[in-house]
């Protein structure tokens, strides 16, 4: 299958951060959701955020997507300043994303779900709508069509694109919700949880298409996940969080040996979990071990 969308940076440009967060801090009245929160994303490279349970992790998603406006600090879009750039513009842009709680209209169909996220290039002004008729029109309309079509084939949903959001497993849900973001032809695909609630069998669904986005397609993937299995057989680069700071970040190897993570993480329900992953890391220390052993 070709891809949707051809991502590859330019040359001049391969090495540059395609996202990049600096400094940002965010305060909810008193509580300090992020603070001074800097990392890089690289095109092309699957990048988590993890921390315990309120680490920050939700807000520095919405901050980067517009939902919420920092303190200070900024949030650099290839090169480039959004902080002026209001949410749907940024999806426009190529930044697009899931929630947490799922975000779908659950009386639409997966179909319907799906076009809706189209619209964020739909959305003309007057002046652009005057221009933009007839031909280029249809040309547009027949190749948004074609991406939906092909975002169904990849996430393999065509035998329920007429049923009702409503009436589905939560595993599928989950898998249009990310239909809906890639039918918005993203440069970065921000997937917060991707995997939570899942059993074992869609857990590993969910893990393959992500890597099949970045594989096939070129999109750059950041992810916020619990399930550390999946995060550090998947991850290019992992951020850690713990009270709104970032506490380290590196490889998933890195991370897992860095004795303030284990730290942040004790007393929270991932602890087993990444002591599973410790010992699997203590044993080889290059290699994660595989997804199937996780969870
Ligand atoms: N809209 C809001 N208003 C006030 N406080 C908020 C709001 N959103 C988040 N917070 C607070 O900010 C902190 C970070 O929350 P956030 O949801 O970003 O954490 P998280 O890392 O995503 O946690 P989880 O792993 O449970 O999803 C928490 O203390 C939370 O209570
Ligand atoms: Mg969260």
């Amino acid at each position: 299958m070709s891809p949707p969308t051809p991502t590859t940076p330019s040359d001049a440009a391969a090495d540059a951060p395609v996202l990049r967060v600096e400094a940002l801090t965010l305060a909810f009245g008193g509580v300090k959701a992020l603070t001074e929160v800097s990392f890089s994303v690289q095109p092309g490279t699957i990048t988590a955020v993890i921390g315990p349970n309120g680490a920050g992790k939700t807000s520095l998603f919405n901050t980067i997507s517009g939902f919420y406006r920092p303190a200070s600090g900024r949030v650099v879009f290839e090169g480039r300043d959004i902080a002026s750039v209001p949410a749907p513009q940024r999806a426009k842009l190529g930044l697009a994303r899931s929630f947490q709680n799922i975000a779908l209209f659950r009386g639409m169909t997966v179909l319907d779900n799906i076009k809706l996220g189209r619209h964020a290039h739909l959305k003309t002004n007057v002046l652009e709508a005057l221009f933009y008729a007839g031909r280029a029109r249809r040309e547009e309309a027949e190749l948004r069509r074609e991406i939906e079509e092909r975002v169904i084939d990849f996430l393999e949903i065509d035998h329920i694109r007429h049923a009702p959001v409503a009436a589905l497993p939560y595993g599928l849900q989950k898998r249009v919700e990310m239909a809906r973001a890639l039918a918005m032809r993203p440069k970065v695909l921000m997937l917060d949880e991707p995997v939570a609630g899942m059993n074992r069998e869609e857990t590993e669904d969910m893990a393959r298409f992500i890597l099949d986005v970045r594989r096939e397609w070129g999109i750059t993937v950041l992810m916020v996940e619990h399930d550390m299995g999946m995060v550090m057989d998947l991850s290019d680069h992992v951020v850690v969080l713990n009270f709104g700071q970032v506490i380290a970040q590196g490889t998933p190897a890195e991370v897992q040996a860095d004795p303030e993570v284990v730290r942040a993480y004790l007393g929270s329900g991932d602890v087993g979990d990444l002591r599973r992953r410790l010992r699997g890391a203590g044993a080889d220390a290059s290699a994660s071990a595989p997804l199937a052993e996780a969870a």
